[in-house]
C-alpha cells in the first residue's frame, strides 16, 4: 500500500506550475470522439481518471498515443457505441460520453453512473437534454440504452449542472439545427470545452454565460488545443502554504478562476498577490477566521475547494461556518482531520470549524479526491509525521501531489508501505 509521509510544522517556500485541469480535459477527451480528423491535446495531466477516459476511446475504437503531457487521438473510425460497465464504474464522469457517442454513432449504450463517494449523483438532467434533442432512453437493469437522429431543440436545465451542460453541449454539435441551453453552468472548464469544439470548426457561443447556442450537425475536422490550467489545484497548492504557513507561488494560471478563494485566503490574512499567469501567497502570522463559505456554481466560492481551504483554517484563530451547498456526503475529511486534533462539528450541510493552536500529525486516510488533499495539507501545517493512505484517490485529480508540494518546499514523500494482517 503507497502511503504519503509528511514531516509537519515547517513553514513552505518555492514555485510550482500547474497541471492542466482534470475537469476540463475529461469532457474534452470526450469530444474528441466527435472529429474525423485527429486531435492533439496538450497539457494533458497524468491522472487515473484520465487513463479510464483513454481506455473508454480505445474501446469505442478510436486510436491513442500519449507522448509527456500530449495526446492524440484519431477518432476517424469509431468501432463500438456501448461502454462496459468495468469502464464506466472506474469513474462517475464517464457519463460525459453518452452525448458524444449519441451523437457520432446514432446509438449508445452505457452503465448508469449510480451513487459515489460524494453521495447520490442523479444523471436526470443529462438524460432529460439528450431527450429534448429527440434521443429515445430506456433505463433497464442499470443500463442506459439510447438512439435517435438528434436535432436541435430548446434545452432548460433547472440547475446550472457541469456535465449536464456538457453532455447538452457535445449532443448539440451533432444535431441538425440550432440548440439553445439555458441556465447553462459556467465554469471556465466549460468555456474550454467551447473553445476546444471550435477548433474542430463547431459552431458555438455562449459559454461562460447562462446561455450557449449551438447550431449543429455538420461533421468535424481535427484540431490542436491546449488545456485549460487546474484552478482547483492551483487552489490546493496555496491552501498548502496557507496551512503550513511560509510563502509560495503558483504559476501558469489565470488569478481571475480563483479569485472567490483568494478573497477567502486574504480574508484569512494571508497577503495574495496576483499576476498575468501567476499567483504568490505569503502567510505572516496566525490565520484568522473568516465569514462563511457557501459553496455554489461557479463564479460562487467552488465545493471542490471547500475541503482545502478547511484544512488551512483548521488552526485559525476563531470559528469559520461552512455550507456544503453541492454535494450531500463532502465532509468525509472532517473526521480525519479530527485524527489530527482539529475541532469540527459537522450539522448536515453545515460545517463549524473552531480554530485550534496546534494540529498532531496522525495516521490518516483519504476518502475522496479532494479531501485527501486536505489531509495532506493539514499534515503540512501538524506537528510531527502525518501518514496518509488511500492515495489512489488522489491520482485521480493530482498528477503529482507530492512532487509539487516538495516544490513549495514541503517535506513529503510517497512510500510502500507492507501491510501485516493480525
Ligand atoms: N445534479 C442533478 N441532476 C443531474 C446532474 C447533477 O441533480 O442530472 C446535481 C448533483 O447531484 C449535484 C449538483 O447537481 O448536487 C451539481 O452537479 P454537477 O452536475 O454540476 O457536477 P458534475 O458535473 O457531476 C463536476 C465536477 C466535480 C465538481 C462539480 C461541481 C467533473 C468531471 N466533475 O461534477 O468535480 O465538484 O462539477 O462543480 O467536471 C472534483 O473535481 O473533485 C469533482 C467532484
Amino acid at each position: 500500500m503507497s502511503v504519503f509521509k509528511i514531516q509537519g510544522g515547517r513553514p513552505l517556500s518555492g514555485s510550482v506550475r500547474v497541471q492542466g485541469a482534470k475537469n476540463s480535459v475529461l469532457p474534452i477527451l470526450a469530444a474528441t470522439l466527435l472529429s474525423e480528423g485527429v486531435c492533439v491535446l496538450h497539457n494533458c495531466p497524468r491522472l487515473t481518471d484520465v487513463d479510464h477516459t483513454l481506455d473508454i476511446l480505445r474501446h469505442l475504437g478510436c486510436r491513442v498515443a500519449r507522448e509527456g503531457e500530449t495526446v492524440t487521438v484519431d477518432a476517424s473510425a469509431p468501432t463500438g457505441w456501448a461502454v462496459p460497465d468495468s469502464l464506466m464504474r472506474e469513474m462517475r464522469s464517464s457519463v460525459v460520453f453518452l452525448g458524444p457517442i449519441l451523437g457520432r454513432m446514432g446509438q449508445a449504450e452505457l452503465t448508469y453512473p449510480g451513487g459515489c463517494e460524494l453521495g447520490p449523483r442523479p444523471i436526470d438532467l443529462h438524460l432529460m437534454a439528450l431527450r429534448a434533442l429527440g434521443a429515445e432512453i430506456e433505463e433497464r437493469n442499470g443500463r442506459l440504452f439510447c438512439k435517435g437522429k438528434l436535432t436541435g431543440g430548446d434545452i432548460t436545465l433547472s440547475l446550472a449542472s457541469v456535465g449536464a451542460t456538457e453532455n447538452a453541449m457535445l449532443a448539440a454539435v451533432m444535431a441538425e439545427g440550432t440548440t439553445t441551453i439555458t441556465n447553462a453552468a459556467r465554469e471556465p472548464e466549460i468555456v474550454d470545452l467551447q473553445n476546444f469544439l471550435q477548433a474542430l470548426g463547431a459552431k458555438i457561443r455562449g459559454a461562460g454565460s447562462s446561455v450557449i447556442v449551438i447550431e449543429g450537425g455538420k461533421p468535424l475536422h481535427g484540431g490542436e488545443h491546449t488545456v485549460l490550467a487546474d484552478r482547483i489545484v492551483a487552489a490546493t497548492y496555496l491552501s498548502a502554504v496557507a496551512a503550513a504557513g511560509g510563502e509560495g507561488e503558483v504559476t501558469g494560471v489565470d488569478w481571475r478562476q480563483l479569485s472567490t478563494v483568494t478573497a477567502v485566503l486574504a480574508e484569512a490574512g494571508c497577503q495574495v498577490e496576483s499576476g498575468a499567469q501567476s499567483v504568490r501567497i505569503r502567510v505572516l502570522g496566525r490565520l484568522r477566521s473568516v465569514r462563511p463559505i457557501r459553496t455554489a456554481p461557479y463564479p460562487g466560492f467552488p465545493t471542490d475547494a471547500q475541503a482545502v481551504v478547511m484544512a488551512a483554517l483548521c488552526k485559525a484563530e476563531g470559528a469559520t461556518v461552512f455550507a456544503e451547498n453541492m454535494f450531500d456526503s463532502r465532509y468525509r475529511h472532517v473526521d480525519e482531520l479530527a485524527r489530527m486534533g482539529a475541532d469540527i462539528r459537522v450539522e448536515g450541510k453545515v460545517a463549524v470549524v473552531c480554530g485550534v493552536p496546534c494540529l498532531f500529525g496522525a495516521r490518516v486516510r483519504a476518502a475522496d479526491l479532494r479531501g485527501g488533499a486536505a489531509l495532506a495539507l493539514a499534515g503540512l501545517g501538524a506537528e510531527g509525521e502525518t501518514i496518509l493512505s488511500g492515495l489512489h484517490h488522489i491520482c485521480r485529480g493530482y498528477s503529482d501531489l507530492a512532487g509539487d508540494l516538495r516544490a513549495l518546499g514541503a517535506e513529503i514523500v510517497r512510500e510502500e508501505e507492507i501491510v501485516t494482517e493480525s
